[in-house]
C-alpha cells in the first residue's frame, strides 16, 4: 500500500499533490489548434444546448461546492440564469425544470444515490441532463443524456480534492463551450481565458511548492477548538469547502461564510484570538471586491481576531491586518478557486495529521454515499 502513496503518507497527501495533473488531464484534447473547444463528446446536439433558458446544478457534499464556483463562472460567460442545488433539496420541493433546462449533475463517484434520484427526476420532467463526473461508465453518467468527465484519475481519500478541482476545470469548460456556442459577444475573451487556465496547473505547483507554510501553521494551531473561514465572489464557495474540509479531517467546529454577510451575524462570534481564514480577491479584478474584503479583515482584526490570508502576490495591502499571508500566483478573478483551494486542503490536511487522525478515512463518512 505504500507504494500506491508514491512515498506520501496518506492517499489525501498524494491527491493533493496530483492536482497539477488533474486540471491538465481534464483540459487535454479539448481544444483545437485554433484554440476552440470541442466537446463533440456531450452528445448532446449544439441546437439544443443553445435553447437551454436555465440551468441547475446538482450534487453533494464538496461537488455542490464545485458547483457553486461553477455558477459565477457560467452566469459571467453564458448569460444563462444558474442556480445550484443540494441534490436531496432539490428532489423533494416540486421544482420548476421542463425541455429547455439543463441539469449539470456534478458528482465524483457518479454513485451517489441523492444525485441519481435527482437526475433521474429532472429526466422524467423533460429536462436535458448532463454529468460531470471522474468515474468511467459508472451510473450517474450512464442515466444522464450526456456527459463530460472528469480526468483527475482514481480518488481513494474520503474527503475530496483532486476530483474538486477537476470539476471546476470542467464546468469551467463546459461554460466556455456554452458562451462560444451562443456567439456571446466576448469570444476575444474566451481565447484569453482558454490560454489563462492551461496555465493553472503550473501555478497549483506553485503553491505546492511553498506548502511548507501553511503546514507549519497548520501544526501550530492544532488545537483550536473553532476556525471560520471568509470569502467573497468566489472565494465564497472556496471559504465553505475549506470549512468542510477542516471539519471533515480535524472534528473542528469550522464555518465559511460569505464576507458581505459579516455584519448580519458572524462578526459577533469574533473575539481575541479566534483564527479566521480570509479567501481576497484578486486586486485587479473588477468591482472593488478587493477593498471590500480588505475592510473585513480589517474589522475583524480590530476585534481580536487572528486572520490568515490567501491573497495574490503583489498584494501588499493585506499586509498591514494580517497576521499570516498566504500568496497565490495572479490568476483571473473566476479561475482563482484553483489556486485558493489548495493552500485551505493542505492546512486541513496537515492540522488533522498533527492531531495523529487517519486524514484517508475520517470517522463516520464514507467515499461515496450510495444510500438516503
Ligand atoms: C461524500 C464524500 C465527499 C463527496 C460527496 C459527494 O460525502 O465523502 O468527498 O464530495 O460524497 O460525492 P460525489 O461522488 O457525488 O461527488
Amino acid at each position: 500500500a505504500a507504494a500506491e502513496k508514491d512515498g506520501y503518507p496518506s492517499f489525501m497527501e498524494k491527491e493533493i499533490h496530483e492536482q497539477p495533473r488533474a486540471v491538465s488531464e481534464t483540459l487535454l484534447g479539448r481544444t483545437d489548434a485554433a484554440g476552440k473547444l470541442i466537446l463533440d463528446e456531450l452528445r448532446i446536439d449544439p441546437e439544443q444546448l443553445k435553447q437551454v433558458n436555465k440551468i441547475i446544478v446538482l450534487a453533494c457534499g464538496t461537488s455542490a461546492y464545485a458547483g457553486q464556483v461553477a455558477k459565477y463562472a457560467i452566469e459571467h460567460w453564458c448569460r444563462i440564469p444558474t442556480e445550484v442545488e443540494l441534490s436531496h433539496e432539490f428532489r423533494y420541493r416540486d421544482p420548476i425544470v421542463d425541455g429547455n433546462t439543463l441539469i449539470i449533475s456534478i458528482s465524483q463517484s457518479g454513485e451517489t444515490m441523492d444525485t441519481l434520484m435527482a437526475v433521474r427526476y429532472a429526466r422524467e420532467q423533460g429536462a436535458k441532463t448532463l454529468a460531470i463526473c471522474n468515474t468511467n461508465g459508472s451510473t450517474i453518467p450512464r442515466e444522464s443524456d450526456a456527459v463530460l468527465y472528469t480526468h483527475a484519475g482514481p480518488e481513494i481519500a474520503v474527503a475530496s480534492t483532486k476530483a474538486f478541482l477537476a470539476q471546476i476545470t470542467a464546468a469551467y469548460l463546459l461554460g466556455l463551450y456554452l458562451a462560444q456556442l451562443r456567439g456571446n459577444k466576448f469570444q476575444g475573451e474566451i481565447k484569453d481565458l482558454l490560454a489563462d487556465l492551461h496555465k493553472t496547473p503550473e501555478k497549483i505547483q506553485t503553491v505546492l511548492d511553498n506548502e511548507a507554510q501553511i503546514r507549519d501553521l497548520a501544526v501550530a494551531m492544532k488545537d483550536a477548538k473553532s476556525v471560520l473561514f471568509l470569502g467573497r465572489h468566489v472565494g465564497f464557495p472556496v471559504a465553505m469547502e475549506g470549512a468542510l474540509k477542516l471539519k471533515e479531517l480535524a472534528y473542528i467546529h469550522a464555518e465559511g461564510f460569505a464576507a458581505g454577510e459579516l455584519k448580519h451575524g458572524p462578526i459577533a462570534l469574533i473575539e481575541d484570538g479566534q483564527p479566521v481564514f480570509v479567501v481576497v480577491p484578486s486586486p485587479n479584478g473588477r468591482d472593488s471586491l478587493h477593498a471590500k474584503v480588505v475592510s473585513n479583515i480589517q474589522e475583524i482584526r480590530a476585534r481580536g481576531a487572528k486572520t490568515i490570508v490567501i491573497a495574490e502576490e503583489g498584494d501588499e495591502a493585506v499586509r498591514e491586518f494580517a497576521e499570516h499571508v498566504f500568496y497565490i500566483p495572479a490568476t483571473p478573478t473566476l479561475l482563482a478557486p484553483l489556486l485558493t483551494t489548495v493552500p485551505l486542503q493542505i492546512f486541513a490536511c496537515a492540522l488533522a495529521s498533527a492531531k495523529g487522525y487517519d486524514v484517508d478515512q475520517p470517522r463516520n463518512l464514507a467515499k461515496s454515499v450510495t444510500v438516503e
